[in-house]
């Protein structure tokens, strides 16, 4: 099986921790004893380009389990655990092209392995593999591929962009837009794992600091929310008036980039799109401010720009952080600007992780089921998995909820009452 990791030996330390993260994904571990039953995937080559985590690998198992082939690369070049791509190349048999800290170059070499598998389901975080295919190849997108599955915001965003422009050539399904995903995964995940990136790479005390969160999505709720709790001071910037209202009535101090410059000590960007943090705002930081990102792409940091103000003078200062010295001034920027989450810690915790990997499996399942009668266009995950899931999933944490008296469902499918 053709494959490329970067080290073999690591493969008892991935299968380890594959373990752990497994027994807090019951959810997905439900769907896979059943999808090993049924095997509804039969035959199915699948292309995944998703980060390679414990959590990913489990649903790269699930995948198989429902008799899926499945071909896996790294959907960022310093997200792979190295362990655990050893571990499924190893012990799963999945094909994995991916290394952490690998080139650009041989981030693209990775994603054309996997399209060199011919994949007939895609399943995308971001959407690169989409992008190259209809780009590169795009013969093989118009008639070899059923349909796709895409993880992250980001990717809807260039999904529905192709959607629009009548550029795409197969149904995909935005995982992203179920409520059992983004609710949890982008508020709760990137909530706790940026924090947790942000603390590991630079062991900075979060109590009585100044957080700038630039984008108030769900990821930025999750990030504010969770740097308030620690104690910091949060300011959120926006440009949408709605969450601006929003993260201003949730107690938040809402200011133009402009202003929060100069206060702030650790700024983090969630907004998805480009030079959120530039020039004008480098210029006036304090000296060792923080800079992480959390956005799919590392373009949020305009890291040219801080580039040329530092003119050369720049240096490794710990593990995944380097210094850009403006004059007397030093700023800090964390993981090359690439999603902090994932590159200088682990990425979500695995039970969030669960719901989110519960519907990219029953959404592959739903979307080979219908594939047929799928127009070339983004669809919503339906609506009775997104509800299963959050039922699964409250049952694994031992939560009952309350049911319908009959009255009450009468009264709630009635418009006559009361008057
Ligand atoms: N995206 C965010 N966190 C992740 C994780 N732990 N595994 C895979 N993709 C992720």
């Amino acid at each position: 099986m053709d494959h490329d990791i970067a080290d073999p030996a690591l493969a008892d330390l991935g299968r380890q921790r594959i373990a752990w993260a497994d027994s807090h994904m019951p959810v997905l571990a439900s769907i896979r004893e059943r999808f090993a039953k049924e095997r509804p995937l039969e035959g199915l080559a699948i292309g995944a380009c998703l980060h390679i985590t414990t959590e990913t690998a489990n649903l790269l198992r699930t995948l198989q389990a429902g008799g899926a082939e499945v071909h896996a690369c790294a959907s960022n070049p310093l997200s792979t655990q190295d362990d655990v791509a050893s571990s499924l190349v190893r012990d799963e048999g999945i094909a994995v092209y991916a290394v952490k800290g690998e080139d650009t170059e041989t981030y693209f070499r990775h994603i054309d392995a996997v399209l060199d598998a011919r994949p007939k389901l895609t399943m995308d975080d971001g959407c690169d593999l989409v992008s190259r295919l209809h780009q590169k190849r795009p013969e093989q997108a118009a008639g070899e591929v059923l349909a796709g599955t895409e993880e992250t915001t980001t990717g809807v965003i260039r999904l529905r962009a192709m959607e629009a422009g009548g550029a795409l050539r197969f149904p995909i399904v935005a995982v992203n837009d179920a409520d059992t995903k983004h609710m949890f995964d982008n508020r709760y995940g990137t909530g706790q794992s940026t924090l947790d990136g942000v603390i590991r790479a630079t062991n900075v005390l979060l109590a009585g600091s100044r957080v700038v969160v630039a984008g108030y999505g769900y990821c930025g709720k999750g990030v504010a929310s969770r740097a308030r709790g620690m104690g910091a001071q949060v300011y959120v910037t926006e440009v949408n008036p709605l969450r601006a209202l929003e993260a201003s009535m949730d107690g938040f101090r809402v200011v133009p980039m402009e202003d929060a410059a100069p206060e702030g000590d650790i700024f983090i960007t969630v907004t998805g799109n480009r030079d959120v943090l530039r020039k004008e705002h480098f210029e006036a930081m304090k000296d060792g401010a923080i800079l992480a990102n959390s956005g799919h792409f590392d373009i949020e940091i305009d890291l040219v720009g801080l580039a040329e103000l530092a003119g050369g003078e720049r240096r490794a200062v710990r593990p995944d952080v380097e210094e850009f010295l403006l004059g007397e001034r030093r700023i800090l920027v964390v993981a090359e600007g690439r999603l902090v989450n994932l590159s200088s810690a682990e990425g979500h915790p695995a039970a969030v992780m669960d719901m989110s990997f519960a519907n990219q499996a029953l959404a592959a399942e739903w979307v080979v089921r219908h594939s047929a009668e799928l127009e070339k266009r983004v669809y919503d995950v339906p609506p009775e998995i997104d509800r299963e899931i959050a039922r699964l999933k409250l049952d694994t944490m031992g939560v009952d909820i309350d049911r319908l008296t009959p009255d009450q469902e009468e009264y709630l499918s009635s418009w006559t009452v009361g008057t």
